[in-house]
């Protein structure tokens, strides 16, 4: 069948059969979260978000999820996320790999890698490649252990990923767009836009035109990943960002990429570029 339609008129059609309901605001409380090191302020909504962003303003996607969930987020005591970071904690401490050495060994205490996550992904002149988070705790376990790598997007990983990620919590992320990282960031944007799968839609369908709208039971966020690794209520575990990214794919009906490939690690710069100046939050809850 010859394609006559406009993809406007597809949106529309496609917005029809997923049904995008009325707009609901989010939250207008803000998050505090009491931590063991005592409260910790969350910035969940940018109003003024820096030069050139896509979004008018930016909300983490905290701001609309419902209440009770929200409240587990609020305290570490009822973050169900918190269990694994705990676990990573022990990992840390535990020598492993040919060295027989700990990460805490050399690295000393998870503390000393604060404000880590919150500039990653980052171009790395000496790996000559786009290191995630989870790109350099690899690197570390086979170059400094002489360990095996972690599976990318498996449970030791991303818990490991948590508990350094928690050492930001709080901080602004803040991306590098520019210099040796653009081609990737431009390849992620190229992604985010390009529209996919049988339903025939784009990230940008959903979290960037329809944020705000419910979806079938959910309400739509901007798909910001300033939250991961996130506690999700439905597989009651920690989900990498490229998890994330996986199954939203396969919503679509898309086939996705491969959890730690370049165009997921493409993607998650730029769409953690999407969200400088919201608060690093993981490990977060959602549903
Ligand atoms: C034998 C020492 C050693 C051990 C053990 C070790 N690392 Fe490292 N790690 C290093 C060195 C050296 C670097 C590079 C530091 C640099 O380039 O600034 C590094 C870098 C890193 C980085 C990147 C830090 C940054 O600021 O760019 C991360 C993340 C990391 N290691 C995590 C871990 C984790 C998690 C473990 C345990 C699973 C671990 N490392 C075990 C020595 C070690
Ligand atoms: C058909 C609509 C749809 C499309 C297209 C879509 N998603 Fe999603 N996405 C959702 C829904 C629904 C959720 C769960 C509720 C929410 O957080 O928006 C979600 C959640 C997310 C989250 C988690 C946000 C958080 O704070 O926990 C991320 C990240 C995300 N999507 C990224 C993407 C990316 C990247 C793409 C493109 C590859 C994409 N999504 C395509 C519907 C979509």
């Amino acid at each position: 069948m010859k394609r006559i339609m406009t993809s406007a008129m597809i949106g529309g059609l496609v917005a029809a059969s997923l049904g995008f309901a009325a707009q609901a605001e989010g939250t207008k409380d803000s998050l505090v979260i009491n931590g063991e090191d005592g409260p910790v302020k969350i910035i969940t909504h940018v109003k003024n978000p820096p030069a050139g962003s896509p979004l008018p303003e930016l909300f983490s996607g905290w701001v609309f999820r419902s209440k009770e969930t929200r409240a587990l987020e609020a305290d570490d005591f009822d973050n169900p996320g918190m269990i694994f970071v705990e676990q990573a904690w022990e990992t840390w401490n535990t020598p492993d790999g040919k060295a027989g050495k700990s990460c805490a060994d050399c690295h000393g205490e998870p503390s000393s890698m604060k404000g880590l996550r919150a500039v990653l992904p980052r171009w790395d002149d000496k790996q000559g490649k786009l290191m995630t988070l989870e790109d350099y705790i690899n690197w570390s376990r086979v170059e400094h252990m002489g360990a095996k790598p972690w599976k990318y997007g498996g449970g030791q990983l991303t818990s490991m990923v948590a508990l350094i990620s928690l050492q930001s919590r709080g901080m602004p992320v803040n991306v590098k767009t520019d210099g040796p990282a653009k081609k990737m960031w431009e390849l992620g944007k190229k992604i985010y836009y390009t529209r996919v799968g049988q339903l025939d839609m784009a990230c940008s369908n959903c979290h960037e035109d329809n944020y705000g709208k419910y979806i079938r039971a959910d309400h739509l966020s901007q798909g910001q990943i300033n939250g991961f690794p996130a506690y999700r209520l439905k597989n009651a575990k920690l989900n990498s960002v490229h998890a994330r990214f996986k199954g939203c794919m396969k919503n679509i009906r898309a086939k996705p990429y491969k959890v730690g490939s370049d165009e997921f690690r493409a993607l998650e710069l730029y769409v953690a570029s999407r969200g400088n100046g919201l608060s690093v939050e993981a490990p977060s809850v959602r549903n």
